[in-house]
């Protein structure tokens, strides 16, 4: 997939590191935005940037977390993340003593625990409720009171199915499963529906009957409900432009639905308006509500303004999902120790079942009231920011220009994200709900990771600079944010 984007590189500022608290001692001038060079240069190291501005990190941020125990994981097996380093006297030894020193690190050991140890993670499985045992466990050990949120979503698999006509003259047709369509299989007579509204349906009902269904006017979900109301066993949706279509259903259907092209669909009214035909439809695939859970940790501020991190944890089926995105994962658990009380509140959520389709962001929006939704000052969303060489952000324009002036700041090489890209992860729950959302990750030069999806996404290839270049942009715009 290729990402559109500009190119921007700016001079390397002040770091404030750890300054997810908005009392922090920041410039409070609005990020700069007229310093982006067009050369492209190495960023430099985190380390490199952060020592030419010693003084300006504030004392209070590096009082040690509330709790530095290593956190209690599910099963011990992973070696604890680094202590935090203790504050020295000497310029150089403060560096070392920042809080986020080491934070690519022990992000990476997160990936690794998520990725390697658990492993796959698709929504609602077992491997996902230990995902979100070892996430509360995380929060809890930096001192958070940890809420998990339940919701179900429904969950379909497609393994195919088929349509026969039956009779002297068999023929095999080409149909696509209708997303979260009943599986089962079938024989009766076709019933020719149109449009499928009420006044569409035949006075003495469908029972036992498949009925033939014309796409267009009324959603798939009314025509289902509609035909399987008067008693059809089964549906068959014909396109009305050229060729099939890849449809889905709002919530699992009671009876097996698939779609054809506008093709064969006139060829079963032609052989409808002759006389009766006799088909078999098989559908093979899972539609069954699952449940997920939000797990979600705030750090309250002084005024109700709220700035909202997020992360999916799920992963999908084919592999480990380490860059997507026990890496965004790693990083809000990063983020969340090193929070500190400010004006905003600070809220950290590990969302659920993104890879389905935001059902787990969607569902957290769904509960916050009007002016709970007023409150939200931004949503940072953390999405594959394990690989790659470019950092790349999308989504409301105020969080892009700020995250990018914010990176430019820090040398590191940042493009915005347009186009598709930039609509396939949680923010846009937020953003088509009004609120001020971002999504924040890495691309390899204007692609995306090439092991996305696959199962060679593993924990070998996150790179810990990375999660460690987020740790500090994301920390800098929150105390923007906060006006810091
Ligand atoms: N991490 C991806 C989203 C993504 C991909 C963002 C490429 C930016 C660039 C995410 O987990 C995902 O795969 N999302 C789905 C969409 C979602 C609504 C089901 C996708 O992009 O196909
Ligand atoms: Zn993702």
């Amino acid at each position: 997939m290729k990402l559109t984007g500009t190119n921007h590189r700016g001079l390397v500022l002040a770091l404030l590191l750890a300054l997810l608290a908005s009392g922090c001692a920041g410039p409070t001038a609005a990020a700069p935005t007229a310093t982006v060079a067009p050369a492209r240069t190495a960023a430099p190291t985190a380390t490199a940037t952060a020592s030419a501005t010693p003084t300006l990190v504030p004392t209070a941020t590096l009082t040690p977390v509330p709790s530095a125990t290593p956190a209690p994981v599910p099963t011990a097996t992973l070696p604890p993340p680094p202590p935090t380093p203790t504050r020295t006297a000497t310029p150089a030894s403060v560096l070392t003593a920042t809080p986020s020193l080491g934070s690519g690190q022990r992000a990476l050991q997160h990936v690794q625990y998520l990725s390697e140890k658990i492993g796959s993670r698709p929504a609602g499985s077992a491997s996902e409720r230990a995902a979100a045992d070892y996430i509360e466990a995380q929060f809890r050990s930096y001192g958070y009171n940890v809420q998990r949120q339940p919701f179900t979503f429904p969950y379909f698999v497609d393994r195919g199915s088929k349509l026969v006509t039956l009779g002297q003259q068999a023929e095999e047709l080409h149909p696509l499963t209708l997303g979260l369509s009943a599986a089962a299989s079938y024989e009766g007579f076709v019933a020719n529906v149109g449009l499928a509204r009420p006044q569409d349906l035949p006075k003495d009902g469908l029972k036992g009957r498949v009925a033939l269904i014309l796409r267009g006017e009324i959603t798939f979900d009314q025509k289902i409900a509609n035909v399987s109301g008067a008693g059809a066993a089964a549906a068959i949706v014909y396109n009305n432009a050229a060729g099939n279509f890849r449809g889905r259903l709002g919530g699992i259907a009671a009876i097996p639905v698939v779609s054809i092209s506008d093709e064969e669909g006139k060829h079963l009214s032609d052989l409808l308006a002759r006389g009766t035909v006799n088909v078999r439809i098989s559908v093979d695939a899972t539609s069954e509500n699952r449940r997920g859970e939000n797990i979600i940790a705030e750090r309250q501020g002084s005024t109700p303004g709220t700035v909202i991190f997020g992360a999916h944890y799920d992963s999908v089926e084919a592999g480990p999902g380490a860059n997507d995105n026990a890496s965004g994962t790693a990083t809000l658990l990063e983020l969340a120790r090193l929070a500190r009380p400010g004006a905003l509140n600070q809220r950290f959520i590990a969302f659920s079942a993104e890879e389905l389709g935001l059902y787990g962001s969607a569902y957290y929006v769904s509960t916050l009231a009007p002016e709970q939704r007023q409150q939200v000052a931004g949503m940072v969303c953390l999405d594959m920011v394990g690989v790659g060489d470019r950092l790349r952000i999308g989504g409301s324009q105020q969080l892009v220009d700020l995250g990018l002036a914010i990176a430019s700041e820090q040398g590191y090489e940042a493009q915005s994200l347009g186009g598709s890209a930039a609509g396939g992860s949680d923010h846009v729950s937020f953003t088509s709900a009004g609120m001020p959302g971002a999504l924040f990750m890495f691309t390899v030069g204007v692609d995306l990771d090439p092991r996305y999806h696959s199962d060679q996404d593993r924990g070998s290839f996150v790179d810990a600079d990375n999660l460690e270049k987020m740790v500090r942009v994301i920390a800098a715009l929150v105390g923007r944010l906060a006006g810091g």
